[in-house]
């Protein structure tokens, strides 16, 4: 939700903590800020809007030098996106700034507590609270871990909390609780982030943090404490991309990039995991084979582009397992009171693993004796290290706010635990198997060929790029990527787009077709016995004015006649068909979102991980 640095060292604070910003911007973006401590004073500088924004500030008006410096980009949650609301949010003497992510949810009582005791308050948010609280805290509590620790043990909510202190050089400390903290341990310096993209190019070992933990990081140590300040055990890793995996790679956005690197994301998701046979191998997965055996509930739960690869499994797993398998929205999981015993498996997919609606859903689910397993991207992240088991997506890091690879190689990850299930359970479908394995091993070439083929988006975005409202059309596994078009659309377009079943159409949203809207109909494979219902729905609408954008498998003739557009797919069965079908759509809102000059990799309103409910 919001971008967090901090680091303490022999370089420059402001250049680290600035680059380490460039590299969490898309997370959040609405205003940005920085501290540093030099000269016994902590020195401030915050403004709305981008990065860029902050930079020609500063460069106008330099900060002192420094070697301890906090830095914060910003998705407002309480107040506008103004430099007053920006962070650092500093107490009332200066000597003490923070930056936050989250949401302090107990932070009005706080407030009127401190407005009482004659506390002037500056800005709208919850963060500045904590100045005010901590400046108060180190009267009593002289350390600032010390400090930290009183404090938050009076928060409630979801926060991240980084602290500098002007009498305090070499010293940044941080807190967190339901909110993403990452340490990065360096040679004489060391480094706090939301993600490691923002320390990768200075260190690759990397700390993960536990709940309700505080670290206090100089330039030679780093100590971590739970809330009472005992201290705990850390898990170190080192992370396995390199900066430049997080760099543009010479495409102009990232969101190109990461489209075009989905074949290797899918080939490297595979890797290792299923031999010709179609045998899966998942070693690590921490779940044991009497488990897999007894389960006869599995639900899925996730948001956005994540939910919608759930809705695609939901078919595979139930044609190859016979499990039956429901798919929520997070956010609505656990308040309908769903049913979950021992032998009910709940699968949270989540690209940044930080998702907090998934993540509370997920504890949810093992509050009520559910086993959790998670399908994510993000290493070390918060929802594989609460979850019984994991089984990482190898997408590399997804920079873009619109998530593209990452949902490639959900599907890829679901669809290997899919067969491993069925594998352990005995309900492998025998020859399928191979079958299977072969094509999922053909995926990589056959996206490769799908973006060579991608040139006409381009033309029909430009034709049709004033629409009012797009419709997308699937059925079966095409209808979750027509929900997955149309959700791709809304966040880089900011246009009307909904994605339908196309059997419902006659029930209702047939009435929304008028001369000239376009429709984009996902057609199966020709062998699907669905392939003839959803050509005459081709024919439904097209009779009623619409602009018909068809994707139809390469030799598929029937639709020809009823398209305005084709985009053609290599051939493949129906269950395969979405990791092809989906790469023209990511294409199409890109080139919408480029012809209508919106900003793509950070489109309005928009954060790449949801950190908050
Ligand atoms: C997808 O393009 C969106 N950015 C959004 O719907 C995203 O998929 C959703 O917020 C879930 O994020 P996660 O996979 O990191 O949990």
């Amino acid at each position: 939700m919001c971008g967090i640095v901090g680091y303490v060292g022999p370089q420059q604070a402001l250049d680290v903590v600035i680059e380490g910003l460039r590299r969490l911007e898309y997370r959040g973006y609405d205003s940005a800020g920085v501290a540093v401590v030099a000269g016994g004073e902590i020195n401030s500088r915050k403004k709305a809007g981008k990065l860029a924004n902050l930079e020609a500030d500063i460069a106008s008006n330099p900060l002192e030098r420094s070697s301890t410096g906090i830095g914060h980009t910003r998705w407002a949650t309480h107040g506008a996106p103004n430099d007053v609301n920006a962070h650092p949010h500093l107490s009332e003497d200066g000597s003490i700034a923070v930056i936050h992510n989250g949401i302090i949810e107990n932070f009005a009582s706080l407030r009127d507590k401190l407005i009482g005791e004659g506390v002037s308050l500056r800005s709208q948010t919850d963060t500045e609270v904590v100045a005010h609280l901590l400046a108060k805290q180190v009267l009593v509590t002289p350390n600032l871990g010390d400090a930290l620790r009183e404090v938050c043990q009076s928060l409630t909510g979801a926060f991240t909390l980084v602290v500098v202190q002007k009498d305090n050089p070499d010293l940044v400390v941080a807190a967190r609780r339901n909110s993403p903290l990452v340490v990065g341990r360096g040679q004489g310096e060391n480094f706090l982030a939301s993600d490691v993209s923002a320390f990768i190019a200075h260190t690759r070992n990397a700390i993960e943090l536990g709940q309700d933990q505080v670290v206090e990081i100089t330039p030679n140590s780093v100590k971590v404490t739970d809330f009472q300040g005992n201290p705990v055990d850390v898990v170190e890793y080192e992370v396995t991309w390199d900066a430049a995996a997080a760099e543009k790679g010479g495409y102009d956005l990232f969101m190109l990039k990461e489209i075009a690197e989905q074949p290797k994301a899918v080939a490297d998701t595979l890797l290792g995991r299923i031999d010709l046979s179609g045998k899966v191998s998942l070693d690590d997965l921490a779940l044991d084979k009497k488990f897999l055996k007894n389960i006869d509930k599995i639900i899925i739960t996730a948001c956005g582009t994540a939910y919608h690869s759930g809705l695609i499994a939901k078919y595979a797993i139930e044609h190859w397992t016979r499990i039956p398998v429901e798919v929520e929205l997070a956010s609505e999981f656990r308040y309908r009171d769903p049913i979950l015993t021992p032998t009910s498996l709940v699968v949270a997919i989540s690209q940044s693993g930080e998702t907090m609606d998934t993540l509370m859903a997920m504890r949810y689910a093992r509050e009520q004796g559910a086993k959790v397993l998670a399908i994510c991207n993000t290493n070390g992240s918060t929802i594989p290290r609460e979850s019984d088991a994991v089984i990482y997506t190898h997408a590399g890091p997804e920079i873009a706010v619109a998530s593209t690879k990452a949902f490639l190689t959900q599907i890829v990850a679901l669809y290997l635990f899919a067969m491993y299930l069925a594998q352990t359970r005995g309900t492998g479908f025998g020859e399928a198997a191979s079958e299977i394995a072969l094509e999922l091993a053909s995926m990589p070439n056959k996206i490769d060929l799908v973006l060579d083929t991608a040139q006409g988006v381009k033309k029909i975005a430009e034709e049709i790029h004033n629409a009012n409202s797009i419709l997308f059309l699937g059925r079966s596994v095409g209808f979750p990527v027509a929900l997955e078009g149309a959700l791709k659309l809304k966040e880089l377009a900011y246009m009307h787009a909904e994605g339908f079943a196309a059997g419902e159409l006659k029930h209702g949203p047939i009435a929304l077709i008028e001369d000239g809207l376009p429709v984009f109909v996902i057609v199966p494979p020709v062998e699907d016995e669905l392939h003839d219902k959803i050509v005459s729905n081709i024919q439904e609408v097209r009779a009623r004015g619409a602009k018909t954008i068809v994707l139809a498998e390469e030799g598929d003739e029937s639709i020809n006649e009823f398209a305005d557009h084709i985009m053609r797919l290599p051939k493949c069965p129906s269950l395969m068909q979405p990791l092809l079908a989906t790469v023209p759509l990511q294409i199409f809102s890109c080139e919408m979102a480029t012809v209508k000059g919106y900003d793509v990799d950070q489109p309005r309103n928009l954060a790449k991980s949801v950190t908050v409910e």
